[in-house]
């Protein structure tokens, strides 16, 4: 397939392959720990659209979808460490067994935000799934319950993670060009 941003990769870190196979087992495990449980997948936009949207088709529970769109980054590299809910859940979520859907589990600002709003809100239990991993950034004490990779102190794109709102729909994670950073 032609790509116009496939000049702007250094490095691909997980091919599609990898994302797939990966993806197939997370829906597995899930599939054990929630079925008959009837959960609600809780995609944190925008960066998990594309792994929710595989996610859930991976396991076959019976189970509905929510998003919740929060911002912190403000279009840079390093996270504002402010999180802001910029649209809700359209949803009671009192006793639901929530599967929290993250592309990146990175300073986890984010992720311990959303815990501590989502048990407001009264949810019987939260499952932190993350694609990936960046635990050598962690400030925050939050740990996944399910993570799909985990990966090095690299900023990566693709596969629903951006740089600048770019580069989300590139199918696997990359590692931009140190140039493209300087444009
Ligand atoms: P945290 O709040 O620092 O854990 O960061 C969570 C959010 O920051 C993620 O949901 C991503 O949207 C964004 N983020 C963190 N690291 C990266 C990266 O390497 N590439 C793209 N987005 C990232
Ligand atoms: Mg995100």
């Amino acid at each position: 397939m032609k790509s116009e941003m496939e000049n702007d990769i250094l490095k691909v870190l997980v091919t599609e392959e990898e994302l797939k196979g990966r993806i197939t087992e997370l829906g597995a495990e899930l599939y054990e720990r929630f079925h008959g449980k009837n959960p609600l997948f809780l995609g944190v936009l925008k960066g998990s659209f594309v792994f929710m949207s595989d996610l859930v088709r991976a396991c076959q529970v019976k189970s509905d979808v929510e998003f919740i769109a929060v911002s912190s980054y403000e279009n840079a590299t390093t996270s504002s460490g402010r999180v802001k809910i910029v649209h809700d859940i359209q949803q009671d979520i009192t006793g639901r067994n929530l599967i929290v859907v993250e592309d990146i589990l990175d300073s986890g600002n984010t992720l311990a935000f959303l815990s501590e709003y989502f048990k407001t809100r009264g949810a019987a239990s939260i499952t932190i799934v993350t694609l990936l991993d960046k635990p050598s950034r962690r400030t925050k004490a939050v740990t996944a319950d399910l993570a799909g990779f985990v990966v090095p102190d690299e900023f990566v794109v693709g596969y629903g993670l951006d740089y600048c709102q770019q580069y989300r729909n590139i199918p696997y994670i990359g590692v931009l060009k140190p140039e493209v950073y300087s444009r």
